[in-house]
């Protein structure tokens, strides 16, 4: 963010304390800060018990072995039977637990039986085609239940899962399945995206000509689309999960027990496989859905307008809400099909009370204009949450008083795939919200802002977000790289966590977060690495060089601008060289990271080392005044790239 940006974003003074009948209600007070602070293990502790163990744990956290945490060590516990088998035996059955709405229009109401009955038969289905216990399964489907089922069938088997977006691309999905070694992957034929079916099942089929370790393919039919097939590997849903008993006795694991893997970004081209573990991830998940959207599990409908294919469906859509014994709304398609109200219709529809989704979705509604939300009836709202990158102060008071209605508290929770859960954020019920800032370490958390040297810097100045204390729901390691591990986070600041956030703190000591210090891109929420673009593009015949940058974009946050050399060898003639290489990012790694700008220059500017100056880029790409350039070998590059520019369309 440019420093001029920063310091408009510090001048913001609005303040939006708890609405009074919230705050008098509210699940959380302020006394649970000093309860924290006062023991935090104990706090967790507490926190840990509103789940079923079938075993407690004997020591609440083992640091011994530090960056490699343990927490509730001893203890024994299933996370589908958390997320679902408990509520039925305590008289829930009955309850719903989605309200799922299909792009189309379809609609699908599940209740916790339902949910108990298909996760039965769905674990049944994994144990017959020989998922062990420890087996990886890779997910690849729409946002329909069967995601919802598939996942908590591994984790009732203790078969960890690792969901790939859908919009990831068949290379995309290869990676992941190889990284994991996954033996069985669950997919759909397709799903519904902008009023069409949008296939998934050809991706698998082409990233397994390169996974020989998968066994079988399961294929939900959504679309019904026509798909190629694979005797003998491919199966269907419906013939080998409808036909299994509904009847499963779930066995408990150890709390350490790998849940899940969900590959992110970083700072390489290589994704990194985030290891959330069972016992701390369900804790925290669980405690935050509670604490940070007020969650009043009887009357409250909540949705997280998310995919599942990222973390926050994993813990706002799936374990969070299901541990509550919530109902959810969950949505299949597209904000804008086939209107631009479709959101604003589901609240109204299902009275959603709270309502959690990424600062790049409302500036768009913003873009859309505020009479479509004021054809709804949205007075059911109570509670609105923000997530993945930045709110910007009008963003939050257009939230706030277009959807909210002006009642609304808006919680803008910091946190990341690392994290698990929620981390820094207001509690609605407590918090005076300031629009644009994250505001505070939830209670039992221990962050801080330091500067290059690790040491805390004062209020009113900014620097880098750190942990200082392991929490719950942190991730264990990196799948498969326990260096990677210690080297990404534990390294930069000694014996503490690096979150790779710039962060301020401001007069009071609240938090606003500035955005990444590295080289990851945050595009509409969506965490992309420049190195992987960058390898992504020079993979492509006509390239000989490319680097990419997040330039600030009013919409997306940033946007994916690339600067390529091409071969000097390769015929262009004819050639629409930005949309043949746009293409080929989206077959590459998924059709998010497909840049907004692609710019062909001569040159790039490199430092004396050899490493892009992707700062001058940032610059160039942002119509700005160039910055520093003595540390360039050859400064006249950026005039060249400059003048090159100009002559482009
Ligand atoms: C990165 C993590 C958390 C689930 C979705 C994204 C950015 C996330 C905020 C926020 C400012 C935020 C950070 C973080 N981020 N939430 N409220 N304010 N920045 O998860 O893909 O792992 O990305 O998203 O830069 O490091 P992710």
């Amino acid at each position: 963010m440019s420093s001029e940006a920063l310091s408009n974003l510090l001048r913001e003074d609005r303040r939006f304390p708890p609405p009074p009948e919230l705050a008098e209600k509210a699940n959380v007070t302020a006394a649970a800060y000093e309860q924290a602070s006062a023991d935090r293990i104990a706090f967790w502790e507490e926190q840990a018990r509103r789940l079923h163990w079938d075993r407690e744990w004997d020591t609440a956290l083992d640091w011994s072995n530090a960056p490699f945490a343990k927490w509730f060590v001893g203890g024994r516990i299933n996370a589908a039977y958390n997320c679902v088998d408990r509520h039925v035996l305590a008289g829930k059955g009955d309850k719903v637990a989605f309200y799922w709405e299909g792009e189309p229009g379809d609609t699908r109401t599940i209740t916790y039986a339902d949910l108990l009955r298909d996760v039965c038969k769905a674990a049944n289905a994994l144990t017959e085609l020989g998922v062990k216990t420890g087996d990886r399964v890779a997910i690849y489907m729409p946002m329909i239940p069967e995601t919802v089922v598939a996942m908590l069938a591994c984790a009732r088997i203790g078969a960890p899962h690792t969901v790939v977006f859908g919009g990831f691309s068949a290379s995309a999905l290869r990676d992941r399945i190889q990284d994991c070694d996954a033996r069985i992957v669950i997919a759909a034929d397709g799903g519904y995206r902008r009023g069409a079916p949008s296939p998934l099942k050809p991706q698998v089929d082409q990233a397994l000509t390169e996974c020989p370790n998968v066994r079988n393919v399961i294929v939900v039919r959504r679309t019904g689309q026509d798909i190629d097939w694979t005797d003998g590997r491919d199966l269907w849903w419906h013939d080998v999960v409808e036909r299994q008993s509904d009847q499963h006795t779930p066995e408990f694991f150890d709390s350490e027990h790998p849940l899940y893997v969900m590959y992110t970004s970083g700072t390489t081209g290589k994704p990194k496989g985030i290891l959330h573990t069972t016992g701390g991830y369900l804790t925290q998940v669980a405690w935050t859905h509670w604490a940070v959207f007020d969650l009043k599990p009887d009357t409250d409908i909540f949705w997280t307008a998310a995919d599942i294919g990222w973390v926050t469906g994993h813990s706002y859509i799936v374990y969070g809400p299901l541990a509550n014994c919530t109902t959810s709304v969950m949505y299949e398609g597209t904000p804008d099909t086939p209107h631009r109200g479709r959101w604003w219709e589901i609240v109204d529809k299902y009275k959603v009370t709270i309502l959690y989704c990424a600062p790049t979705a409302i500036r768009t509604f913003m873009k859309w204009g505020e009479d479509i939300p004021a054809k709804f009836d949205l007075s059911s709202l109570r509670v609105l949450g923000s997530v993945g990158e930045p709110i910007n102060p009008e963003a939050y008071v257009w939230y706030r008083t277009h959807i909210g209605g002006g009642r609304t508290p808006v919680v803008d929770t910091w946190w990341q795939t690392e994290t698990g859960a929620i981390l820094v954020s207001p509690l609605p019920g407590v918090t005076s919200g300031k629009p644009g800032a994250a505001m505070a370490p939830l209670p039992g958390i221990s962050a801080d802002v330091v500067d290059d040297s690790g040491n805390s810097v004062p209020n009113g100045s900014g620097g880098y977000l750190v942990l200082t204390e392991p929490w719950p729901s942190m991730l264990r390691t990196l799948w498969g790289d326990d260096q990677r591990y210690i080297d990404t986070y534990w390294s930069r600041f000694p014996g503490k966590y690096f979150a790779g956030d710039g962060a301020k703190r401001d007069e009071d000591g609240d938090i606003w977060l500035l955005g990444r210090v590295d080289d990851v891109m945050n595009v509409s929420g969506h965490r992309l690495s420049t190195t992987e673009i960058e390898s992504a593009l020079v993979s492509h015949p006509m390239v000989a060089e490319a680097a990419v940058v997040g330039a600030t974009d009013p919409t997306t946050g940033q946007a994916v601008v690339a600067f390529v050399i091409l071969r000097g060898d390769v015929d262009t003639e004819g050639v629409d060289i930005a949309q043949e290489l746009r293409n080929h990012v989206a077959k590459e790694i998924g059709p998010i990271a497909k840049p907004r700008q692609i710019l062909v220059v001569e040159e790039l500017p490199k430092t004396r080392s050899g490493k892009i100056m992707r700062r001058l880029l940032r610059d160039v790409a942002e119509n700005r005044e160039l910055g520093d350039v003595t540390t360039l070998t050859d400064s006249s590059v950026m005039d060249l790239i400059r003048e090159n520019l100009a002559k482009q369309p």
